[in-house]
């Protein structure tokens, strides 16, 4: 019998689907056979010049039509999946509760959480950092998946049932010149992620750390290109990964196929972090 990666009859939780990395776990979760919801700040019929406050990345994504929640959750449906889009900042603890909420009551429980949502536009040497974006990333980044995983934990817990992934980042394991906020987040997001296995075992819930390096997202072609193409260099393949080895690794944590995989870092990252040369 050919092992295949069976979702059906899980609830996803997919935070940060709005573009990029997230919408390609929340469509690959659903292709493997999950009902998902994707939470976002950003949701197509909610767009407005006030939006843009979120940062350049929220701005760039309206303007040029990058923001996909809504119409992700109907690609889904149409697969014959249940999938909503909800609104949702993982910094606000009522908005996450309002989210898992509406999982529940419209698609059954949530089972999987894939704490995607992050900011990625704080770049600056250490001494240019600036406090007001470093706590902005902290509670993005980090809180955000705390109150997530917060919110889902009992529903978990009550199924003996749970996968939670955590994106982190090379920047999170290495470091990362002129990201200091933004590494430190991701580091803390690895802690997180091996005290949820540890406290989650005994609940038939895993916690694993998903470790991109680069991977060609909208987010990363508005990076400097340059810095890119020297990041792309240092891979084994000499180019960026796509979102879609994302999701696969993703799919595989939340299947029962790695049901004994818990506190790990998965580096999805074609080997950047090898001394290569
Ligand atoms: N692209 C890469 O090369 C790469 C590498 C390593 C790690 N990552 C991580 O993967 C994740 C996705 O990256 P991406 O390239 O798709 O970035 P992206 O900027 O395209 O996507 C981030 C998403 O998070 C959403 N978001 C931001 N703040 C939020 C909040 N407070 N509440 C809810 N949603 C919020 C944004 O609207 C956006 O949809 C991030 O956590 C990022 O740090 C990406």
């Amino acid at each position: 019998m050919a092992i295949e990666i069976d979702l059906s009859g899980r609830v996803g939780l997919v935070t940060g689907g709005s573009r990029g990395l997230g919408r390609a776990d929340a469509l690959t979760l659903a292709r493997a056979g999950a009902d998902v919801v994707i939470a976002d700040l950003l949701v197509e019929s909610e767009l407005s010049e006030a939006t843009d406050a979120y940062g350049p990345l929220a701005q760039v994504a309206r303007t040029q039509g990058l923001v996909q929640t809504e119409s992700a959750a109907a690609e889904i449906r149409a697969m014959g999946r249940k999938a909503i889009a909800v609104r949702c900042d993982v910094t606000d603890r009522d908005q996450v509760a309002a989210a898992v909420a509406r999982a529940v009551e419209e698609l059954g429980s949530v089972y999987i959480l894939v704490n995607n949502a992050g900011t990625l536009d704080h770049v600056g040497q250490f001494s240019d950092q600036q406090p007001e974006l470093w706590e902005r990333d902290l509670r993005v980044n980090l809180t955000g998946a705390f109150n997530c995983a917060q919110a889902v934990w009992p529903h978990m817990k009550e199924r003996g049932w749970g996968r939670i992934v955590n994106m982190a980042s090379v920047a999170g394991t290495l470091g990362g010149f002129g990201q200091a906020s933004y590494s430190a987040t991701k580091a803390g997001l690895l802690g997180l992620t091996k005290t949820l296995a540890m406290e989650g075992g005994r609940h038939g819930i895993t916690s694993n750390a998903v470790v991109p390096g680069i991977i060609g997202t909208e987010a990363f072609h508005m990076a400097n290109a340059a810095m890119n193409e020297r990041i792309a260099s240092r891979t084994v393949f000499k180019r960026p990964g796509e979102p879609q080895d994302i999701a696969n690794a993703i799919a595989w944590l939340c299947s029962d196929l790695a049901a004994y995989v818990t506190g790990i870092e998965l580096n999805v990252s074609g080997g950047v972090e090898l001394f290569v040369f």
